[in-house]
């Protein structure tokens, strides 16, 4: 069976303000998705808008997915704190878990999230 990756544009690099993130929700082959994608510089990291705590949703008001300072991703729940660059939750009741992370690709001044599936299944 061939694996095939579906590419969901998600917005343009200039439309995501350095430091900033942004929530989406997305089509895939295997349903809607809400994600969040964070921008340090021309890096873009995304991941699902799910906490491995509970399974809710990490922000309290759309696209607000850290923390004061901006180090951070921060769930407005229960206050878990993640590491931007690897979803590892470093500080809360879910210390040790880490975020569900989706595949984005910056090309041409565009970003886009990736969904690998396999005969239109999700392979997560
Ligand atoms: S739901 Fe995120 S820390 Fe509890």
């Amino acid at each position: 069976m061939a694996m095939t990756d579906c590419r969901v544009f998600l917005c343009t690099l200039l439309e995501l303000e350095n430091g900033a993130s942004r929530g989406f929700t997305v089509e895939t082959p295997a349903g809607v998705e809400d994600i969040f994608v964070v921008r340090k510089n021309t890096r873009v990291v995304a991941y699902r808008n799910s906490c491995p705590h509970t399974g809710g949703p990490l922000d309290w008001v759309p696209d607000q997915f850290l923390s004061l300072d901006g180090s951070q991703i921060q769930c407005a729940t229960h206050d878990a704190r993640f590491r931007i660059e690897d979803g590892v939750c470093i500080v809360g009741p879910c210390a040790g878990k880490r975020l569900s992370a989706v595949i984005t690709v910056v090309a041409e001044g565009a970003v886009y999230a990736e969904f690998p599936f396999r005969d239109g299944a999700d392979s997560r």
